[in-house]
């Protein structure tokens, strides 16, 4: 992976809106293409951390062309996505990618799946990752909804603006969360799953962390977390998320939101659920 320049361009709510509104067209452009490509057939292409871990030929091919669209779009900002694509451009601007976020659903034609697109900068202390997204879009193209976001704007899904749950009682929320690919992390996260259960309303596994979290903006979830993220998988969500009124929190008060935790839900419920997930209580 190549250097973000260490500039941070100053960003207006007009150039954040500008940007969320490149990043929507081009995740709604990419949502059509995984649909087609999924309706005429998907085979595993390659195995990544473990042998549950896939990528199929529409992983590429939809990372291809969200770049493509990027490069035409934004010819001198960086690029990351999951699938490869790195490159470092020279405006601070950062696009991170996850050409197919729910890679099983999509292999099992289970609809949740979702393509995530974020503009980011630098900024270490914001998450784990060391970036921020100042703009993002997440399209989950089976259900027909696009969620947007721009730092500072608020959040909408499908144009209409949405907000977290008013879930104030841990014990009656409906929680999300996921899991990794590998045994040790399943393992560790079954453990921390056993402790959380007996504790709330139920579990959702809906199979897209960027999903997951556009679901707790729109308040059908409220809550969410999970241990093991990537940048991609979170970067876009997690700004439709905090903008639609979700406290984000990391797996200490050192540590910013990411990798080693990602925790979002109301104010209300936040720390009791990360008192829960993390053993104290
Ligand atoms: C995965 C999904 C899943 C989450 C995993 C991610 P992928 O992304 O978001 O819900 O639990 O941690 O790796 O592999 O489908 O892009
Ligand atoms: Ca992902
Ligand atoms: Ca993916």
């Amino acid at each position: 992976m190549t250097e973000t320049p260490a500039s941070v361009p100053a960003v207006s709510p007009a150039f954040a809106a500008e940007l969320a509104a490149v990043a929507a067209r081009i995740a709604e452009t990419a949502g059509r293409r995984i649909v087609e490509l999924r309706d005429a057939g998907v085979d595993v292409a390659a195995t990544k951390s473990s042998a549950t871990d896939v990528v199929t030929a529409a992983d590429h091919e939809a990372e291809r062309l969200v770049t493509d669209l990027i490069r035409e779009a934004r010819p001198d900002d960086g690029v990351l996505g999951e699938e490869g694509a790195s490159d470092s451009g020279t405006t601070g601007i950062t696009w991170v990618v996850d050409p197919i976020d729910g890679t099983v659903n999509y292999l099992y034609d289970l609809p949740i799946f979702s393509v995530s697109i974020a503009a980011t900068v630098t900024d270490p202390d914001a998450f784990a990752d060391g970036r921020r997204a100042i703009a993002g879009a997440v399209s989950a193209p089976r259900s027909g909804e696009l969620f947007v976001a721009a730092q500072g704007g608020g959040a909408t899904r499908n144009g209409v603006p949405i907000r977290v749950s008013g879930q104030q009682d841990l014990g009656l929320a409906l929680v999300g969360t996921g899991f990794g690919y590998t045994a040790e992390r399943r393992a560790e996260q079954a453990e921390v799953v056993a402790r959380v259960l007996p504790r709330i309303r139920d579990i959702r596994r809906l199979g897209s962390a960027a999903y997951d979290l556009c679901m707790v903006a729109s308040g059908r979830l409220d809550a969410y977390y999970e241990r093991g993220l990537q940048p991609w998988d979170y970067a876009a969500a997690a700004l439709i998320a905090s903008e639609a009124g979700a406290e984000l929190l990391g797996v200490d008060a050192q540590t910013p939101p990411g990798e080693p935790l990602l925790l979002a839900a109301p104010p209300a419920i936040a720390r009791a659920l990360h008192d829960t997930v993390s053993a104290k209580r």
